[in-house]
């Protein structure tokens, strides 16, 4: 089935995209689909909701051919599969990143989490949003809208908490994720979207000669287990001064014990606000010299994850037949600091009832 007008909302159905995964309900095969978004200009996002992934991104390089930068699979079963849990594209939370030990106390009670990391809690836990099927709107031609209603429990987590993901590919190449949520009781909220990042192509090699800027002038250093020290470390200085852009690669092999824990660069990084919290700025910028692709990132959150790929090992094959190599990719994962409801000096990230958990990301792609 396919629904297509031009420069309009496509529907194609992803039955035939989950054979073989005869754990699922019937209800949960029939509602899993793939919606492809697509400008004027020709760029495309395609879309699923499951875990409110994004599958495929296609963008144009400065000349003009087309490429899908942004990691995934051509079928259900591949995200639902894939070892280590790499995250592809999907909206990550009711926490992104690690909860130390999964646990917090809120308003004087002791909350106790799924662990899935280690000892710790990480991206949500053991079914995090990655791995729910997500109720569809669309809203319009360019924007669609994933909901999903986290139970309260739900991996150890207070309250019910109803989410709402929206995404809008604009006429200038961007793609704008609107976060809401509401809660009936105190927990903690960090959203955020996991895609992976290379603008050459996916698949294409390592993503060590992109060049990064992250507009951050500290970064919270972390302990072996990638949970926060709770210190602010200036990068002055260290193979974490992204603040002018250079080559990934660049600084990665240097003998630093913060690159030796993250297995390189896994952290979160302090993002430079002038003026108060919750302001749009420009977070971060990649550039890929062949393609001449170049991509920003922009946000409200207070935070970056800029990760690597450290964890890949070339073992996950994605959707072209490509192996997604040790460094192949890298996230920019807007968010607030990790382990914040154990860390009271950072920003907070308690949601409570009658109040809205609301925040924009917006990646912009085009070319140099
Ligand atoms: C995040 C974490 C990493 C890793 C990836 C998923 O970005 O910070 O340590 O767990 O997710 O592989």
């Amino acid at each position: 089935m396919k629904i297509s007008m031009k420069n309009s909302l496509v529907v194609v159905a992803m039955a035939a995209l989950v054979a073989g995964c005869s754990s699922v309900k019937v209800a949960d095969f029939d509602s899993i689909q793939l919606y492809t978004l697509k400008n004027k200009a020709g760029m495309e996002v395609k879309l699923t909701n499951y875990g409110a992934i994004i599958t495929s991104i296609k963008t144009v390089d400065r000349d003009g051919n087309m490429a899908d930068i942004t990691f995934g699979y051509n079928d259900v079963s591949g995200y639902m599969n894939a070892v280590d849990k790499p995250y592809f594209g999907a909206v990550v939370g009711r926490y992104g990143n690690r909860i130390a030990k999964g646990k917090f106390t809120l308003d004087g009670e002791e909350y106790e989490l799924a662990t899935n990391n280690n000892e710790n809690h990480l991206h949500g836990g053991k079914i995090g949003f990655d791995k729910v099927v997500w109720d569809v709107e669309i809203v319009n031609k360019n924007t669609i809208r994933f909901t999903y209603l986290a139970k309260d429990g739900e991996e150890g987590y207070p309250g019910n908490l109803s989410i709402a993901v929206t995404y809008t590919l604009t006429e200038n190449n961007e793609l704008k994720i609107a976060y809401h949520a509401t809660t009936d009781k105190a927990t903690p909220v960090n959203l955020t979207n996991h895609a992976y990042f290379n603008l050459k192509g996916e698949g294409e090699g390592t993503i060590l000669d992109h060049e990064l800027m992250l507009n951050a002038k500290g970064f919270t250093p972390v302990d072996k287990g990638l949970i926060p020290t709770g210190e602010i470390a200036p990068v002055a200085g260290t193979p974490f001064d992204f603040t002018t852009a250079k080559p990934i690669g660049r600084d990665i092999g240097q003998k630093d014990q913060q690159l030796e824990y993250g297995g390189g660069y896994d952290h979160n990084f302090v993002l430079n606000k002038e003026g108060q919290d919750g302001q749009m700025i420009l977070a971060a910028t990649a550039y890929e010299p062949t393609s001449g692709r170049f991509m920003e990132v922009f946000t409200e959150e207070p935070g970056i994850q800029f990760y690597c790929g450290n964890f890949l090992e070339g073992n996950l094959v994605g959707k072209s037949g490509k192996a997604y190599l040790h460094r192949g990719g890298f996230c920019l994962e807007t968010q607030h600091y990790p382990d914040s409801p154990n860390q009271p000096q950072f920003p907070s990230t308690i949601l409570r009832p009658g109040k809205a958990y609301e925040t924009l990301t917006i990646y912009r792609f085009s070319v140099r």
